[in-house]
C-alpha cells in the first residue's frame, strides 16, 4: 500500500491464502537455495581446480559413503515434507465444509453467471459472506472455462456436461477480481469480473435487492411437475425411478454392482445423462433431457432434489433409493403379478 511497486502476490483474503503462500514460499526457497548452491560451487571447483598445464591429469576421487547416502536421503525427506504438506492441504482446499452455502455457477462465453440460494442472480459479479464457507457449485454451457479467485488461492475448471466444486471461506472484506482461467475464445481475457466480500448482514440485505429472484428449488419444483418427472418419481404403483426424498448425500446402490454417493455431480449426471449410472432394481427408462434443458433449468432442478426433496422424509414404504436391493418394478407390472393381484 502506498507503494508504487505492485505486490507480488494477490491479497490473502481466504482462510487457505496464508498455508498455500507458505508452501508456496518453501517451495521458492528450496529451489532457489538449491540453485544457488550448485551454481556457486560450480564457479569455484571450475575457478579452483581448472586445468594448470597440459600435461595434468585429474585424480580420481571416490566420496565416502555417508556422502552418497545423505544427498540421497537429504533431497528425499524434502520432497516428502513438500509431499504431505501438499496433500493435507489440496484435501482442504477441495473438500467443501458441510456447513458450506452453495452458490451455482455457469461459465458461458464470455461471462460468469451467478444464482444464489435464495434466487439472487447477478453476471460477472460474486457477492458472498465474510467468514462463511460458500461451495461453488461450477459448470460450462459451452466451452471449458475456469474459475479463478487468486486472493482466495482457488482455481477450478468449469466443463460442459458435467460439474465441478470448489470452496472458499472468506476472511476480508473487500473486493477481488474473478477470472476466467481457461483460454476460451476471442474474449478469454475479459470474461471475469469482481468477488464482493461483504459483513453478513449486508450480504442478506443484498439478497433481498434489486437482484432477488425465485429461488432455483421453486423453479425446480415448478420443472419437476411441468417435465412430469414425478409422474415416475413418485412413490407408489406407477413408480419407476428411485424415490428422491431424501436422496441427497446417500451412498447409492448400483446396478450391475458398486455404489456412488448421490452428491451434485451424480444428481446432475442422472438428470442430464439418466443411463450413465442405473440404480439397483430399476431399469434405463428415463428419457434423456440434456437438449431440452438449459444449464440454470438443470441447476434448478439439481437445488429441488438437493434442497427441497433431499431434505424431505423419505416415505415410509418407500424402499430406499438403491441403498437396499429393491425388486424391479417392473416385476409388479409382470403379467404374473397382476394375476395373483387379479385372482
Ligand atoms: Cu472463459 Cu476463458
Amino acid at each position: 500500500m502506498g507503494s508504487s511497486f505492485p505486490p507480488l502476490l494477490p491479497p490473502q483474503a481466504s482462510t487457505v491464502a496464508v498455508e498455500v503462500d507458505a508452501l508456496y514460499a518453501l517451495l521458492v526457497s528450496i529451489t532457489a537455495f538449491f540453485t544457488l548452491l550448485v551454481v556457486g560451487l560450480f564457479l569455484y571447483f571450475g575457478l579452483k581446480y581448472a586445468r594448470k598445464s597440459e600435461s595434468e591429469r585429474p585424480i580420481q576421487v571416490h566420496p565416502p559413503a555417508w556422502l552418497e547416502i545423505a544427498w540421497s536421503v537429504v533431497p528425499l525427506l524434502i520432497c516428502l515434507v513438500l509431499f504431505v504438506w501438499g496433500v493435507q492441504l489440496y484435501f482442504k482446499i477441495y473438500t467443501p465444509p458441510k456447513d458450506a452455502i452453495t452458490i451455482h455457477v455457469v461459465g458461458k462465453r464470455w461471462m460468469w453467471k451467478v444464482q444464489h440460494m435464495s434466487g439472487a442472480r447477478e453476471i460477472n459479479e460474486l457477492h458472498v459472506p465474510v467468514g462463511v464457507p460458500v461451495r461453488l457449485l461450477i459448470t460450462s454451457e459451452d466451452v471449458i472455462h475456469a474459475v479463478s479467485i487468486p486472493a482466495f488461492r482457488i482455481k477450478r475448471d468449469a466443463i460442459p456436461g458435467t460439474m465441478t466444486t470448489t470452496w472458499f471461506n472468506a476472511t476480508k472484506v473487500g473486493e477481488y477480481h474473478l477470472f476466467c482461467a481457461e483460454y476460451c475464445g476471442a474474449n478469454h481475457s475479459k470474461m471475469g469480473g469482481t468477488v464482493y466480500v461483504m459483513e453478513k448482514d449486508a450480504y442478506q440485505r443484498w439478497l433481498a435487492g434489486p437482484n432477488a429472484g425465485q429461488p432455483p428449488a421453486v423453479q425446480g419444483a415448478r420443472l419437476f411437475e411441468e417435465m412430469n418427472c414425478i409422474s415416475c418419481h413418485r412413490n407408489g404403483s406407477n413408480q419407476r425411478g428411485p424415490v428422491l426424498e431424501g436422496l441427497y448425500g446417500k451412498t447409492v446402490a448400483l446396478k450391475g454392482g458398486g455404489t456412488t454417493t448421490a452428491d451434485d455431480a451424480y444428481i446432475r449426471e442422472s438428470i442430464t445423462n439418466p443411463t450413465a449410472k442405473i440404480v439397483d432394481g430399476f431399469e434405463p427408462l428415463m428419457p434423456v433431457y440434456l437438449s431440452q434443458l438449459s444449464e440454470e433449468q438443470v441447476n434448478a432442478l439439481l437445488a429441488y432434489v438437493r434442497d427441497t426433496l433431499g431434505k424431505a422424509e423419505r416415505p415410509k414404504d418407500a424402499p430406499a433409493a438403491g441403498t437396499t436391493p429393491l425388486g424391479s418394478p417392473t416385476t409388479s407390472a409382470s403379467p404374473k403379478a397382476s394375476e395373483s393381484k387379479g385372482r
